[in-house]
């Protein structure tokens, strides 16, 4: 492709932050955290691998203890996690690279077993989820009523979102981005199918987005409006979302997200539900007229192709598009979708079940190719690399330990090529 390929054009955000391209890396969840929420050593070379992104966003991060659901998922509500987090974008900007938090409470997603309290989880209206369950594992269970969300718990929720915000610029974030997707807590209040609450947060298009513009104002008000931005999936019904007029519905929260002059609007394409590939269903709200409705950043994302993208970019009103499962399998996405290389496909293993492999041990090209002179510098002789490995580790350096094979290799080789320059000596 020319030096013209709209995927490979800079941008600049509304915050001033420079974006190299428009290849967005989409939030994933990854379960490499601890059970109480605390971010692991493994994912800092994790994300630091996928700096080239011109954009990371994290994966799903908890506002509280209570916003949980899931395994392994990383909160932001501790001085303990702020200290972590910090470590990993710090190791993301060493390596050129930006990052946003993606702040998330998963409302009546959640499921007694653990709640703090160890009573069914907070909802805008205690109406449980139908047609699905609730998955940890390895136990199911029925999605249970929820509680219906006090005015005071309301509040209480949104100083969460507050705290996690302000939490996220401490630890070296560049922005934050609500979850507004995906029938978790925001899109709970959202669509009227979850949402039959009779205060100022329920009943009306403009009350059921009440709750979505407070986060939003509030947080804008501690870090600044430009660095916040929102996710939203309007054509989904994935964990029995349903409202039966989503178009106005979205209308009307995009217009008043542009009124707010929120810094970024992140959408899911039609026929993604939730981390998988659906049929696209009927009653489809199109991202092209949303995205034509708001003055500022547009990411778009959702099984896209490089050449949909493209199309994307050039032809219905993005500015940026988002790769998820590609960037799983290819840290180097950007790079191979300039040079034409072909992608990696993820494997299943080491999806989410923790651990370094099937996280931090696809390699880039660059990876293949240095691995395989550094082989042959060595005459192949692993034992010997093996040996230097061991020898680092022991010094204690960097995260060796801890990292996948290609990571130790790659470190190891930078070391070694330090040690070389007479840094210090093996
Ligand atoms: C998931 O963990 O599968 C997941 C998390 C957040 C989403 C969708 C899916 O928005």
């Amino acid at each position: 492709m020319s030096s013209n390929d709209p995927l490979f054009q800079p941008y600049q955000l509304a915050s001033g932050l420079e974006l190299p391209h428009r290849i967005v890396m989409a939030p994933l969840t990854r379960s490499r955290a601890t059970d109480d929420g605390m971010p692991t050593d493994v994912m800092r070379p994790y994300y630091a691998q996928r700096a080239s992104a011109a954009l990371i966003i994290s994966e799903g991060i908890v506002v509280s203890p209570q916003g949980a659901a899931y395994r392994g998922v990383p909160g932001l509500f501790i001085p303990e996690q702020v200290r972590e987090w910090k470590k990993i974008t710090d190791e993301v900007h060493r390596n050129g690279g930006r990052i946003v938090a993606q702040l998330w409470h998963v409302g009546r997603q959640s499921h007694s077993s653990v709640q703090p309290d160890g009573l069914p989880p907070w909802a805008p209206s205690p109406i449980p989820i139908v047609g699905y369950e609730y998955y940890r594992k390895p136990v199911r269970h029925q999605f249970e009523v929820p509680r219906e969300l006090t005015q005071e718990k309301i509040s209480e929720i949104i100083r969460d979102y507050v705290l996690a915000a302000k939490n996220a610029i401490a630890a070296g974030f560049d922005g934050v981005e609500l979850h507004g997707a995906n029938a978790y807590l925001i899109d709970q209040f959202l669509n009227a199918g979850s949402n039959n609450r009779t205060d100022r947060y329920g009943g009306t298009i403009e009350n059921r987005s009440r709750f979505l513009e407070e986060v939003v104002e509030s947080i804008g008000i501690e870090i600044g409006i430009n660095r916040v931005g929102v996710r939203l999936s309007p054509s989904s019904n994935w964990m029995d979302s349903y409202d039966p007029n989503r178009s106005e519905l979205y209308h009307h929260v995009v217009t008043r997200l542009n009124e707010m002059q929120l810094a970024f609007l992140h959408l899911v394409e039609p026929g993604v539900a939730g981390s998988r590939t659906v049929e696209e269903t009927e009653n489809q709200v199109s991202n092209a007229a949303l995205a034509g409705l708001f003055d500022r950043t547009v990411i778009r994302t959702g099984n896209l192709t490089p050449h949909k993208a493209r199309e994307i970019l050039q032809y219905e009103s993005a500015d940026l598009v988002g790769f998820g499962r590609g960037f799983i399998s290819n840290p180097d996405l950007p790079e191979r979708i300039k040079t034409g290389e072909p992608l990696a496909e993820a494997r299943k293993e080491g999806m989410y079940q923790g651990g370094a492999e099937g996280y931090i041990t696809y390699p880039t090209i660059e990876d293949e190719n240095r691995w395989k002179a550094f082989l042959k510098n060595t005459e192949g002789d692993t034992e010997l690399i093996l040996t230097h490995i061991e020898r680092l580790k022991k010094r204690g350096t960097a995260d060796l330990a801890l990292s996948g094979q290609l990571y130790d290799l790659r470190q190891a080789e930078r070391l070694l090529a330090a040690a070389a320059e007479g840094e210090w000596s093996l």
